[in-house]
Parts: C-alpha cells; sequence; structure tokens
C-alpha cells in the first residue's frame, strides 16, 4: 500500500499540533510556507492511533475565506471549533454531555446561531460603542501614564497590552477591577493552557489530561461567578452587554443556564488576549522600526491602517477547525462530509498569492482585507471594539512616547489556539 501523498510527513505535522512550535514566530511561518506550497490541503493524522481525530490542514488564504464564508456546507458543530486530542473530547462528553466544555456562539451553526449572535450583534456596532469611546479614551490615558511613571525600562506585555484591553472586556461585562486577576488566569487557563508561565501551574509538558482538567476547573469558576452576574443585572438592569446576556430571551424563552454562561465566558476570554496580543504586535513593530514610528507619531491618519496591519500581521487567533456537512473538493483533495479541518489564520494571514511581502509590517498595506477576524456568520463579534480599543491606545501613547526601541528578547506563548507575545521589554524616552 502506498503512502497517500496528501498525508504530510510527521516531523512537519507535529509542527502543526505541537504548541511550543508556536513560540518560534519565523520557524512556524517557515513552515507554514513549506505546507502552503508543497500540499495547500494536506491531512493530518496522529502518529499514535487515537490521539486525535485527523483532520485537513488548509493554509491558502482563497482556501480559507472560501470555507469560512459558506457556514452552510461547512459547519462548527458537531466536531470541536477548536484542535483538541481525543481524551480532552472524552474528558468534556463525560462532564457536560458535549465535545466542548463551553457552548457559546463559536459552537453554534444556523438556525440557532443567529438568534444567539443577534443578541448582542448591535451592541457591538460602531453606534452603541460610541457611547463608551470616552470611557475607553480615559482608559487609555491612564494606561499611558502609568507607563511613562514605570519607565524607561519595562515590560510593555505586563504594563500596557496586558492590562488594557482586559479591563475594557471587564468594564462592559461590568466585573469590578479587584476581580480582574482571576479572570486573567482563568482565561489564560483556557487558551493558554500548555504555556507553563500564563497557566500559573508552572508546568511545562502537561499531559492532555492535565491540561482539560485545568480548562475544565477554569470552566466552572467562570460559570458559577457569572451566574451570580447575570442575577445582579437582572434584578438591576444597567445599559452594559452582561444586562444584555441576563435579559435575552429567545425564541421567548430566557437562555438556559449553560448557554447563558457559555455567551458570558465567550465575550469574557474571546475580548483580551486577542487584543492583548495584537497590540504588542504592533508596539514590537514600531519599536524596531524607527522610521515608520516617527511616521506615525507626526501623521495619526495613519493609524487605523497600523491597527489593521497589527491584527494580521499577528493573527492571535491562529486557527478554528470546521466539519464538513457534505462531501466537497478543495485545492484538489476529496474532503468527505464529517471531515474535520484547521483553518489557519496564521497561514492564510501570510499568503505571498495575497499580500505581497507577508512578513513585513506595512502600515501603508492598501488593500488589507486579512482572515484575523475570521469571516462569514461567525466574523469576530468584537472586531469593532478591538479595532476601536488600539486606536485609543495607541494615540494616547504616541502622545506620550518620544522614542522607543527593545531592551531584550521579546517571547511568545507556547499555545495553539490564541497566541502572541507574553512579553515585550521596551526602553521608552517620554514626550
Ligand atoms: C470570533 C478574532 C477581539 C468577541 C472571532 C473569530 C476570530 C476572532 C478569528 C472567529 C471568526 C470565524 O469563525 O469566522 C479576534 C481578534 C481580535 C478579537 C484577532 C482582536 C484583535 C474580540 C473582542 C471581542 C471578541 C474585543 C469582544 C469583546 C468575539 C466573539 C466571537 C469572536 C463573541 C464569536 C462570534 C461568533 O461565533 O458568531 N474573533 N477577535 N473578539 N470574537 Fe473575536
Amino acid at each position: 500500500m502506498g503512502v497517500d501523498p496528501a498525508i504530510l510527513p510527521t516531523p512537519i505535522a507535529k509542527r502543526v499540533i505541537d504548541p511550543h512550535a508556536y513560540a518560534e514566530w519565523d520557524t512556524l511561518l517557515d513552515t507554514f510556507d513549506k505546507i502552503r506550497e508543497d500540499s495547500p490541503v494536506a491531512k493530518i493524522v496522529p502518529e499514535e492511533e487515537g490521539l486525535f481525530e485527523p483532520f485537513w490542514l488548509i493554509t491558502r488564504y482563497d482556501d480559507v475565506m472560501r470555507i469560512s464564508k459558506d457556514n452552510a456546507a461547512f459547519l462548527n458543530n458537531p466536531k470541536p471549533v477548536v484542535f483538541s486530542f481525543n481524551k480532552a473530547i472524552e474528558f468534556s462528553r463525560a462532564a457536560t454531555g458535549s465535545n466542548m466544555l463551553v457552548d457559546s456562539l463559536v459552537v453554534f451553526d444556523a438556525p440557532i446561531h443567529p438568534k444567539y449572535r443577534k443578541l448582542t450583534q448591535d451592541w457591538f456596532m460602531p453606534r452603541n460603542l460610541a457611547r463608551i469611546e470616552g470611557e475607553v479614551r480615559e482608559l487609555a490615558h491612564r494606561t499611558a501614564d502609568r507607563m511613562i511613571e514605570r519607565g524607561p525600562e519595562l515590560d510593555f506585555v505586563k504594563e500596557v497590552a496586558g492590562p488594557y484591553p482586559l479591563r475594557v472586556v471587564m468594564q462592559i461585562l461590568g466585573v469590578p477591577p479587584e476581580d480582574e486577576p482571576r479572570m486573567q488566569m482563568l482565561t489564560q487557563q483556557l487558551f493558554g493552557g500548555q504555556d507553563a508561565d500564563l497557566s500559573g501551574t508552572g508546568m511545562d509538558d502537561m499531559t492532555p489530561e492535565q491540561v482539560v482538567q485545568l480548562v475544565a476547573g477554569a470552566v466552572t469558576t467562570f460559570e458559577d461567578y457569572f451566574a451570580a452576574l447575570a442575577e445582579q443585572r437582572r434584578a438591576n438592569p444597567t445599559d452594559d452587554v452582561a444586562s444584555v446576556i441576563a435579559n435575552a430571551t429567545v425564541d421567548g424563552k430566557p437562555l438556559p443556564p449553560r448557554d447563558m454562561a457559555g455567551y458570558y465566558i465567550i465575550v469574557a476570554t474571546a475580548g483580551h488576549d486577542t487584543t492583548s496580543a495584537s497590540t504588542a504586535g504592533a508596539m514590537q513593530a514600531l519599536a524596531s522600526d524607527p522610521e515608520q514610528f516617527a511616521r506615525v507619531k507626526a501623521d495619526r491618519s495613519l493609524l487605523p491602517g497600523i491597527v489593521e496591519e497589527a491584527i494580521r500581521w499577528t493573527s492571535p487567533v491562529q486557527h478554528f477547525m470546521r466539519t464538513a456537512a457534505d462531501d466537497v473538493e478543495i485545492g484538489g483533495q476529496q474532503i468527505k462530509a464529517g471531515d474535520w479541518m484547521m483553518i489557519n489564520y496564521v497561514a492564510a494571514n501570510h499568503d505571498p498569492a495575497q499580500f505581497e511581502n507577508p512578513r513585513r509590517f506595512d502600515a501603508a498595506r492598501s488593500p488589507n482585507r486579512h482572515l484575523a477576524f475570521g469571516a462569514g456568520a461567525h466574523q469576530c463579534l468584537g472586531l469593532h471594539l478591538a479595532r476601536m480599543e488600539m486606536r485609543l491606545l495607541f494615540e494616547a501613547l504616541l502622545d506620550r512616547i518620544e522614542t522607543v526601541e527593545p531592551a531584550g528578547e521579546a517571547k511568545r506563548a507556547t499555545s495553539t489556539f490564541v497566541g502572541g507575545l507574553k512579553s515585550l521589554p521596551l526602553r521608552i524616552t517620554s514626550a
């Protein structure tokens, strides 16, 4: 029996599913470039049978776009939406009856998904966000002031890129500042459970069982916390998004407790480590290119372009998974109904067929139709908020910083799902 040419050789496949490979960005991009060139729709099978379900890795921009937009042909359910080991899926099924520990917008398909999405869609549109712009700007200025106080040498992730988006999301959810460290730890356990520094365990090589137990513990704590918050918002509604979720009805009925908790958890978690990663990436790019920094400092109309390019360049959500509803052909490969697929945003956003010189941070890149927010029915609900937050923060930072340069080695998280810088040492002088 010959070897199926669509199957990626094990050493390369391992790099796609190994969280440690995601800490080495340039090597990771080399890997994706090679895969995209040799076999843009490639099958990944486990070395050891039963470790995980085989899946198709999709690396070309056009293919990721096509799959993202066709939500009838490529489903978020029933297989997990994030790459998972079989042990993790079994654990989740035993604990909750579902393949995913949290059921939320990202897990649902039509007809449920649009009903749930509609509940908060308007809240996240620019017209409504304008109401909170003043508050977010104030927070951005306070963050910039604190950064200057901590300078001239500081870890930008610890002092700025980490805490600022966390506070914004917690503010819209009505979570008081004293509960933030707990929320931050829980999110990192949920998203970056594999990273020894971020998970709070100090354990570097956790088994899939250990990771999933950590994640399950985080989910239970989140659920209890948000159940109490929802009760408060039902008794005393405000105009925050927490109140919208607490008082929402679907088909005339309030959300079941698990769905309500899932809604809070997705907003609480999706909104900050992602924005932190793009914020840190933007600053890293500017710090290593004084000419580009000087240009944007002098001309703030360049900011929206910088924000967009930072989001593409960092692609903090590194992949999502889909399941084929029917047999379908993609990139010359026959995909069968039920096959699991990884749409890889890092690879798609570095596809040279779509982006000239994709590894270059180009503030003037135009057009910049990146896929970092996804596309189609599940496209990021918080994309306007993320853009607004980053723009307001950089307006404040550019007012306060005269010069900025790297002051040590930047480090990336080890995570296959949400990734980015976990430390960015900088030296700044104030304006
Ligand atoms: C979904 C990326 C910020 C809330 C997504 C998806 C991606 C993504 C790739 C999945 C899209 C798809 O399947 O097509 C990002 C990035 C961000 C960011 C890169 C920052 C730079 C935020 C913020 C919030 C948020 C600030 C809210 C506070 C959500 C929610 C979903 C989502 C609720 C699920 C939407 C659905 O399934 O209908 N995001 N996101 N995100 N994001 Fe974001």
